[in-house]
């Protein structure tokens, strides 16, 4: 007990202070009493939030709110909720009052009539009394935040996620007037504009895109950020921002971003957007005519590529989220294929799945790793005479033997159970948006013209781009399949699986992306073609593609495998079977232009226009 630190002396002497009994300060060796000053406590910061018609996004907006590293006690939520046709004022109501006691102080302005504006096309439509009735609430936030002597405002829309639980301390470490993170979505939009026209639209300008995809980092200046941005309410200049009414010299589109972005101006603040770091994500806005439901499939699409590379959206543990449905989309059976060490991929995809309402059997893949020479031997699998990777030379990998087996006990339980379609996918895919809808669209078109088919794929890789394939007459995204590689996902129908077994392939094995193209005689390779026969599978394919792979070479998040194996060496190798991460994938993704790359790539983004619509 030699070195006792000098506060505790004092408490030891406080007893002696309240007896009346004090020491004097020469007694208590001054020194070594003086206390440390205390560390200021957070500034404080209201949060307005202005939520519409967004009951399936809250939870998981709220949840980051939730999540958010930054004492409670130090921020007011201001919430204001109108005009819905959705649960969104229940559930605000049930997360405030849940978290109303955690909090500084919370103001709660829900309206229940009306419905709607006059003046809309839609729920998701901005027409001019929406615009001016955001404004108002916008500035009423304001009012608010500054006569209740907040530090901070942060305003942040009810479909921005701020996934990471930093973004409030972040932006305040910028001691910016007016700051914003930068937000995600699946296209090139996100919460700032780097240009305007005279007019005070959007302008496309090229630092717009370097930032966006993080090629400059930093915080930037730019004429306007909007949905999520801080304000410090300290700053002298602040004192004259306004949303509402407009500015008297206000000619621009009467938009509630546009209007602040020249109140910003005409007040001498510069706005600014960071992107040091992923802060979180935003939706990207519907179009005047979309409905809710459209709206939701976006979330959907967002929630399915947030989780790509990062943990998922979860909702918060302060609201009730209803179960979602699942279905199998009119498939007889929609098969998985994850490797059990795949975990990963395996909670992922369901996950993903389950948000997309689509029910899936997962079934184990056969694992090339754990294959044996003598369980090949067992099995009479063969190479195929004269097979060799165009690429790289080498044989089949066991990787690849692995992969044929997985899809081929597939094709038998379809043939066992007779299953008359049935759906196969990988575990490594992302959707694209309205997967599930596009999907069933498709097959029922095809269904409607009585299109005999064995097998429709729904990603690939396009290895014969030089000429267009076949559309099929009365059927919308829909063609005769060329040569193809990947089997990512496709549509099989029983007669497809009797067919590719009836080709009996074990002893003359392919990678199982080279044998089908084989089976629907589309091989650009004649002496494997000989082989098999008859190769009479009708392949299709979705065009455009509706699964892509997660990663392509070269991206961040790509998994990078060496497989150089062969069946005929036994030794320990590290193998995956999925062929995209093979040598071969890699130097095909050399040797194919960027043209080729394109076509796999999902649909280039566009930008906004307006604040709101894409144009
Ligand atoms: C609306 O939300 C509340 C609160 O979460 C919930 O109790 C209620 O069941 C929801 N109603 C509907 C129709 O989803
Ligand atoms: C923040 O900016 C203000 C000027 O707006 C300046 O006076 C202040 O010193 C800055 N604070 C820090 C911590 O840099
Ligand atoms: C091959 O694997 C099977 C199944 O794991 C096992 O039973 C067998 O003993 C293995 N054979 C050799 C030679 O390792
Ligand atoms: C590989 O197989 C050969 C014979 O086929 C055997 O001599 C050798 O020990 C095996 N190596 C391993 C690592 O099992």
């Amino acid at each position: 007990m030699a070195t006792i630190p000098a506060g505790y002396t004092l408490l030891l002497l406080l007893p002696f202070c309240l007896t009346n009994l004090c020491v004097s300060a020469e007694e208590l060796n001054i020194e070594e009493a003086i206390l440390p000053e205390s560390s200021l406590q957070k500034p404080s910061v209201l949060i307005a939030i202005i939520a519409r018609n967004a009951a399936h996004t809250l939870p998981y907006f709220m949840d980051c709110i939730d999540k958010l590293n930054y004492p409670k006690s130090r921020i007011a939520i201001w919430a204001a909720t109108d005009h819905n046709i959705d649960n969104t004022t229940a559930i605000l109501r049930e997360w405030l009052k849940s978290v109303q006691k955690l909090y500084h102080y919370v103001e709660w302005r829900p309206m229940a009539e009306p419905q709607s504006y006059p003046d809309e096309l839609g729920p998701k439509h901005w027409p001019a009394s929406r615009f001016t009735h955001v404004m108002k609430l916008r500035q009423a936030a304001m009012r608010t935040a500054r006569e209740k002597w907040s530090d901070y405002i942060l305003y942040i829309d009810a479909d921005n996620f701020l996934t990471n639980p930093q973004t409030l301390n972040l932006m305040l470490s910028e001691n910016k007037t007016i700051v914003a993170p930068m937000l995600e979505s699946r296209t090139l939009y996100s919460n700032y504009w780097c240009g305007i026209t005279p007019q005070g639209y959007y302008k496309r300008t090229p630092d717009y895109v370097l930032i966006r995809e993080w090629k400059r980092l930093g915080c930037f200046p730019v004429p306007m950020v909007h949905s999520t941005m801080l304000i410090d309410l300290r700053k002298e200049a602040s004192k004259n921002l306004q949303f509402y009414p407009p500015h008297e010299d206000y000619t621009w589109a009467f938009d509630d971003i546009i209007v602040f972005a020249f109140s910003s101006r005409q007040t001498g603040i510069q706005m600014y957007i960071c992107n040091r770091e992923h802060y979180g994500y935003l939706a990207v806005p519907m179009k005047p005519h979309q409905t809710l439901q459209d709206d939701i499939d976006n979330f959907v699409h967002v929630q399915t590529e947030a989780m790509i590379d990062r943990p998922p959206l979860e909702p918060s543990r302060y609201v009730h989220v209803p179960p979602k449905h699942p279905d199998k989309m009119g498939f007889d059976e929609i098969f998985m294929i994850n490797l059990k060490r795949r975990q990963d991929r395996r909670v992922r995809m369901l996950r993903s799945l389950y948000e997309q309402e689509i029910q899936v059997k997962i079934f184990d893949a056969v694992d090339g790793k754990a294959l044996n020479t003598s369980q090949l031997k067992a099995l009479k699998i063969e190479v195929i005479p004269g097979y060799h990777d165009p690429y790289s030379g080498r044989t089949l990998t066991r990787g690849e033997i692995g992969c044929f087996l997985s899809h081929y006990y597939i094709w038998k339980e379809v043939v066992d159970r007779g299953l008359e379609k049935s759906l196969v996918i990988e575990d490594d895919v992302r959707f694209e948006p309205l997967f599930k809808h596009k999907l069933m669209k498709l097959m029922n078109d095809i269904e409607e013209v009585e299109l005999e088919w064995d097998l429709i794929y729904i990603g690939r890789k396009r290895m014969q781009v030089e000429r267009p394939e076949k559309a099929i007459p009365n059927v919308m995204n829909l063609v005769e399949a060329d040569y193809s590689y990947w089997t990512l996902g496709y549509a099989i129908s029983r007669q497809g699986a009797e067919k590719l077994i009836a080709a009996e392939p074990f002893n003359k094995m392919l990678p199982v992306d080279e044998f089908l193209p084989v089976m629907f005689n589309k091989h650009p390779v004649e002496k494997y073609l000989e082989f098999y026969e008859p190769r009479d599978l009708k392949a299709f394919s979705a065009e455009p593609l509706l699964i892509y792979p997660t990663h392509y070479t070269g991206q961040p998040g790509y998994f990078s495998d060496t497989e150089t194996s062969t069946i005929w060496d036994n030794e320990t190798v590290v193998t995956d079977w999925d062929r995209r991460y093979s040598l071969k994938s890699r130097e095909q993704g050399q040797i194919h232009s960027d043209a080729q790359n394109k076509d796999a790539l999902p649909p280039q983004p566009t930008l906004q226009t307006s604040s709101r619509d894409e144009l």
